[in-house]
């Protein structure tokens, strides 16, 4: 069940040039919350700015009551969050949203595929996936424009598993795009001992679903859609999903209904 409160800083830490995780103290929200979760947050009850911004769950410590969220400080909400220091409070609604689902197989193939802000919920179901021993490979292809822009490579590195990093500009790891190495995976996936899970800008989601669906890869897709409620109330989150009923179409809410959703469900065209 979700809950609201102003939840305390316990920490707040600079990991790269625009990096940070901020800690905050919600022990509800760290018992519940799971890999593709997310808390809906403002900068104090004075609403400036006036819509709540999501950010995924990174981490959960259920043990101190407490749950992360990694951000890059870049636009007017991120900047605010950033000055914000160890003790003060923020707003939250949390844990909203859907989780990513993994079958423990020891001859399955996990491909996590993650684009800028989209690694925190992927590096949050890589840790889940190694702590719980689901067996497996796991393949974690991590991307993002530059290496000011890389969320979560050193923590990956750092876990047993298959880990490429690749920037557009090449200034860390190697010079490409997340899509480029999932294509040179296909022809030695089985589509039916593989799923790929993403999570990252909508051009990003959109290649990867073109690469898999024709395949039968199975998919799941964090879509990154601006959500200015995330109760399901205004519908300015929709994205459009095929439906076996005329007019072969269906509208979902992204807050409520995903953010994930499977990869072939979903029409890009909207
Ligand atoms: C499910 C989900 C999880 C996310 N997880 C993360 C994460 O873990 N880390 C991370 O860094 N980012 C994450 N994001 C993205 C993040 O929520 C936004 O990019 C947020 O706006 C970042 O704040 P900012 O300061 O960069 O941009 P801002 O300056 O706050 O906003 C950028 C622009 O978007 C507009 N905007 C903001 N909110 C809305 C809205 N609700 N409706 C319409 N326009 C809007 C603003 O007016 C502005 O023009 C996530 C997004 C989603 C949907
Ligand atoms: S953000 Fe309002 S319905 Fe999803």
């Amino acid at each position: 069940m979700r809950v609201q409160c102003d939840a305390p800083i316990l920490d707040h830490q600079q990991l790269s040039d625009c990096e940070f995780e901020i800690t905050l103290h919600a022990p509800e929200v760290a018992k519940q919350a799971a890999p593709g979760q997310f808390a809906h947050l403002l900068l104090s009850n004075n609403y400036d700015p006036l819509l709540r911004r999501p950010f995924s769950v990174y981490r959960v410590n259920r043990d101190e009551g407490s749950f992360s969220m990694v951000y890059l400080a870049r636009g007017v909400f991120t900047q605010g969050l950033r000055q914000k220091r160890v003790g003060q409070l923020v707003p939250i609604v949390a844990p909203l949203g859907n989780r990513f689902v993994y079958e423990p197989d020891d001859d399955r193939t996990h491909v996590l595929v993650a684009g800028g802000v989209g690694a925190p919920p992927l590096c949050f179901l890589a840790r889940e996936m190694v702590g719980s021993g689901c067996g497996g490979r796991i393949v974690v292809i991590n991307g993002a424009r530059s290496r000011s822009h890389l969320i979560g490579a050193h923590e990956l590195s750092q876990m047993p598993v298959e880990l490429h990093v690749l920037t557009d500009d090449g200034s860390t790891g190697c010079k490409g795009i997340v899509t480029d190495v999932l294509a040179d995976m296909l022809t030695e996936l089985n589509p039916s001992m593989a799923t790929v899970y993403a999570c990252g800008p909508t051009a990003m989601l959109r290649a990867v679903t073109d690469l898999i669906v024709p395949v039968g890869i199975p998919g799941q897709v964090s879509v990154e859609t601006p959500m200015p409620c995330a109760l399901g109330v205004c519908m300015g989150c929709v994205i459009k999903l095929h439906h076996a009923a005329p007019p072969g179409f269906i509208y979902k809410r992204s807050c409520a209904d995903g953010p994930i959703f499977a990869a072939d469900q979903i029409i890009w065209d909207n």
